[in-house]
C-alpha cells in the first residue's frame, strides 16, 4: 500500500507554485521541455543568464576549472577568485569585495558590515551593540528570503507566520526616503530599478545620497537583479557606499558579492567577523570571470539599452503601459497577469510576474533583435487571445 504524498510537490516542500513545465535542456536563449518543445526564455533563470543558456566561452571556463580545482573553502588563496574579484572592481569601481553565494546572503552580510562599521565609529561600545540599527527600505522592495532580508522586503504575504522579524527596518515610499534619513539611520537599501516590485526605477537618487551624507548613514544599491549593465548602464549614479550583487555575476552558477565602494568601510570587518564555506567557489568564479569579460568586451550594457528601447516600443505598441530600463521591463495592461503568462507559455515564450499587476521581461543581454521582436509578438498575440476569450 502506498501512502499519500506528504507534499503536493513531493519530494519537495511546497514552497513553489511551479509552472507546469519540466525543463531538460537550454541552448542560446531557448529552453526545451521534456516533450521536446522549445521555448524562448524571456526570464533567463530570473535575471541570471545574462549570456543565455550555453555561452561557449562560459562553458569552456567552467569545464577548465572543473578539470583543475573544484573547491577549497576560503581557508586558502585562490587565483581564479582573486581574478574575478579584481575584474569586478575594475569594471564597477570599488575598494574591496566579499564573495558569497546568493543575493540574500550578500544583503545579510552587508547589514553585518554596516552594523560593525557604526559600532567601530562609535568607539566599539562594550555591549557589542551597534548604536545605529535603522535600515530604510522602499515600498515594493525585494531583498531576499532570509530573516533580515525578509524583514527588508515589505510584502505582508511573505512575512505571514514568520515573525518576529528583526524590527530595525523602516519602510518608506520612494519619494520620501531622503526626508526619512536621520541620525538613527544605519543605511538605506534600494534597488536602482526594483525587480520583483514591478521594474520601477527609483527616483531622486541624488537627494537620497545627500541625505545619507548629511546624517552619516550609508547607501546600499542592491543590484542583484538589475546589475552588470542590464539597465543599460554598468554603473549607477550617484555612487553608493556598497553594492550587493548575485544572479548574473556567476554566469549561471551560484555566486554573490558585497562590493565595498567606499574605502572607509574596508576595515569594518576583521578576520573571524564573517564567512561562508562555498562563497567564491572556484568554478562559480571561473564562470563569473568569463561572463564579466564578455560583458565588457562586447559592450553589452549598450546592447541592453538598445534592445530595451526596442522591447519597450514593441510592448507599448501592443497597448501595454511599460516601466523599467534596458532589459528589465514590466508590462501592465489592466487585466490579471496569470492568464496572459499562461497563454504566452502556450505560445512559446516564458515570462513571469513582477508584483501583482505586471509581466516581467528579463532577456539575456546577447539576445537578438529577432528574439526581442518574437517576445513582443507573442505578448501581443497572447493578450489579444485572453481579451477575446473574455469578451
Ligand atoms: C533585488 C534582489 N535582491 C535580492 C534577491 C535575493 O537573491 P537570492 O534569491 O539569490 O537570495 C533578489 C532575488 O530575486 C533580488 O531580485
Amino acid at each position: 500500500m502506498t501512502s499519500a504524498p506528504l507534499t503536493v510537490d513531493a519530494p519537495f516542500l511546497d514552497t513553489y507554485a511551479r509552472f507546469p513545465l519540466e525543463l531538460v535542456r537550454g541552448a542560446g536563449r531557448r529552453v526545451q521541455d521534456s516533450s521536446g518543445r522549445w521555448y524562448l526564455d524571456a526570464i533567463g533563470g530570473i535575471a541570471v543568464l545574462a549570456l543565455g543558456h550555453d555561452h561557449p566561452e562560459v562553458k569552456a571556463a567552467i569545464h577548465a576549472q572543473v578539470d583543475t580545482l573544484l573547491h577549497t573553502s576560503n581557508l586558502y588563496r585562490l587565483p581564479v577568485q582573486r581574478a574575478f574579484a579584481n575584474k569586478l572592481l575594475e569594471m564597477l569601481g570599488g575598494a574591496a569585495v566579499f564573495l558569497c553565494n546568493t543575493g540574500a546572503e550578500a544583503n545579510e552580510g552587508a547589514v553585518k558590515l554596516i552594523r560593525k562599521h557604526h559600532w567601530r565609529q562609535a568607539g566599539c561600545p562594550g555591549d557589542g551593540n551597534s548604536p545605529r540599527t535603522e535600515i530604510i527600505v522602499l515600498d515594493h522592495a525585494f531583498h531576499g528570503r532570509t530573516m533580515m532580508a525578509l524583514a527588508m522586503t515589505p510584502k505582508p504575504a511573505y512575512h505571514q507566520g514568520f515573525g518576529p522579524l528583526p524590527d530595525c527596518v523602516k519602510v518608506v515610499p520612494a519619494e520620501q526616503v531622503a526626508a526619512a534619513v536621520s541620525e538613527r539611520t544605519a543605511a538605506v537599501f534600494l534597488e536602482p530599478v526594483q525587480g520583483e516590485g514591478g521594474c520601477r526605477p527609483v527616483p531622486g537618487l541624488q537627494a537620497i545620497r545627500e541625505a545619507c551624507d548629511k546624517h552619516g548613514a550609508l547607501l546600499v544599491f542592491d543590484e542583484i537583479q538589475c546589475g552588470l549593465g542590464r539597465t543599460g548602464e554598468l554603473i549607477h549614479h550617484p555612487r553608493p557606499d556598497i553594492i550587493t550583487l548575485a544572479k548574473a555575476i556567476g554566469g549561471g552558477l551560484p555566486l554573490g558579492a558585497i562590493l565595498v565602494v567606499n574605502p572607509a568601510l574596508t576595515q569594518a570587518l576583521q578576520p573571524g567577523d564573517h564567512g561562508t564555506t562555498f562563497g567564491g567557489n572556484p568554478v562559480a568564479c571561473a564562470a563569473g570571470l568569463a561572463t564579466l569579460q564578455i560583458i565588457e568586451r562586447d559592450d553589452l550594457p549598450a546592447r541592453c539599452a538598445a534592445l530595451g528601447a526596442r522591447l519597450r516600443a514593441g510592448l507599448e505598441a501592443a497597448g501595454a503601459e511599460v516601466s523599467g530600463l534596458g532589459l528589465i521591463q514590466a508590462a501592465r495592461f489592466g487585466l490579471p497577469i496569470g492568464p496572459v503568462v499562461a497563454r504566452m507559455r502556450e505560445n512559446g515564450v516564458l515570462v513571469v510576474g513582477a508584483g501583482a499587476d505586471a509581466i516581467r521581461f528579463l532577456p539575456a543581454f546577447n539576445s537578438t533583435e529577432d528574439e526581442i521582436d518574437e517576445m513582443v509578438a507573442v505578448f501581443a498575440k497572447s493578450l489579444a487571445e485572453v481579451k477575446a476569450g473574455q469578451g
